[in-house]
């Protein structure tokens, strides 16, 4: 007996790092302990009081129930206090906030709430895989748009607009881009949102970066008006150190909100009490914490550069985010031949930027979640090799 998948699973792939930590994992079964510089995963905790207001709200006898769809109110406020803390930007925690269980979830929400199959969507190339991969999920249709060194990594808007967008439903942006670490402008923002604006398009912001390696977070709901067309989503998978706790946020119009709601409300149950609440005092971190994380992330560039330049790589010095993106020498073949190379050679493992679009395919991108003594053992090894 045959059970057949869905046809709408024929147009995507298992994710690449999916497959590609399964053939790592088997490498080290085989004894090559390979140094994993691939994924953006913080190794560094959360703050002490985040963990401690967390393991006291375990002991909650009423803690391990069904929470709201919506959150708990002391979680949307801290998004909301936090939003005017470091973004300047007034949300109301009622009506324009929805906590989520990660920034992907979100992904995958807002595109089954506007999305009819058919639809385009506007997704960056290079860009984060999920966007293309949730639209064809739901049938849509993507409609890379390319961004390049030249055009600092931002859309050109002119160009877009000689193309017939009358099917664009949504578009993907998100900066600090990843894998890039081009940081956005004011300018940029009001000019993505306007671009929104005159052509009837749902702009949705992905901003799990701007806390990392970036003195000035913005949010383009700093535009004014912005969230007449702007949904944003944010994290606190990067910024505060908690990517296995799963927890995000959307902001938005309440129309929207409530579009959205429909579909995360039939799809899970709430977060875990717990996680919520550690959640709430992980959003009132003083903005020393974030200095001291980003220290440490400044240490370790530094050594990134230092691999990078052994390979001969070429790269930005002013990137934010949790990734050093560079171009690999002239004349090398495509970046998915030269990270299996150097995998196999040195057992070191880098990310190709192929995955992330056409426009990625001359360049590689190295993490900043490592510790530096595994930095350091990297760099000695592809030296070995070299
Ligand atoms: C651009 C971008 N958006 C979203 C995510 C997912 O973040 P979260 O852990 O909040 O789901 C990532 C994670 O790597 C990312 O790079």
């Amino acid at each position: 007996m045959s059970i057949t998948t869905a046809t709408r699973l024929e147009n995507i792939q298992e994710y690449y790092f999916s497959r590609k930590l399964k053939e790592i994992e088997k490498m080290n079964q085989e004894g090559a302990d390979v140094l994993n510089l691939g994924i953006g995963n913080p190794d560094l905790p959360p703050s002490d009081q985040t963990l401690a207001t967390t393991e006291s709200a375990l002991r909650n006898q009423n803690g391990h129930g069904y929470q709201s769809y919506r959150g708990i109110p002391e979680l949307r406020q801290a998004f909301a206090d936090w939003y005017k803390r470091y973004y300047n930007v007034v949300i109301d925690p009622e009506t324009e906030i929805l906590p989520l269980m990660g920034s992907k979830e979100g992904i995958f929400h807002i595109s089954m709430a506007f999305l009819d199959p058919g639809d385009e969507v506007l997704v960056p190339d290079p860009g984060y895989p999920t966007y293309t991969s949730v639209t064809k999920l739901v049938g849509g249709s993507v409609i890379p748009y390319e961004l390049n060194e030249e055009n600092n990594w931002f859309p050109n808007f002119e160009q877009l607009e000689k193309s017939d967008l009358s099917k664009v439903k949504i578009m993907w942006v998100n900066y600090p881009h990843m894998p890039t670490g081009t940081r956005p402008s004011l300018q940029l923002f009001k000019d993505i949102v306007d671009f929104g604006k005159r052509n009837d398009i749902l702009i949705c912001h992905d901003n799990p970066y701007s806390f990392i390696l970036n003195d000035h977070p913005y949010s383009i709901m700093e535009v004014e008006n912005a969230k007449e067309v702007v949904l944003e989503l944010n994290s606190l998978s990067k910024s505060h150190n908690m990517a296995g706790w799963r927890v995000g946020m959307m902001t938005g119009s309440p129309s929207h909100i409530t579009s959205v709601m429909k579909v995360l409300s039939n799809i899970q149950s709430g977060m875990f009490l717990s996680v919520q609440k550690g959640a709430v005092q992980a959003l009132s971190n003083p903005p020393d914490w974030y200095k001291q994380i980003n220290k440490v992330y400044e240490s370790r560039r530094k050594k990134a550069w230092e691999i990078l330049d052994l390979l001969g790589c070429s790269y930005e010095k002013d990137q934010s985010g949790l990734f050093i993106w560079a171009r690999l020498p002239e004349n090398q073949k495509s970046s998915i031949d030269f990270v299996d190379e150097l995998l196999n050679k040195a057992h070191v493992f880098i990310t190709p930027g192929a995955i992330f679009g056409n426009q990625g395919k001359p360049y590689i991108r190295i993490s900043l979640c490592s510790k530096i003594d595994l930095l350091e053992k990297a760099k000695n090894r592809i030296k070995k090799h070299s």
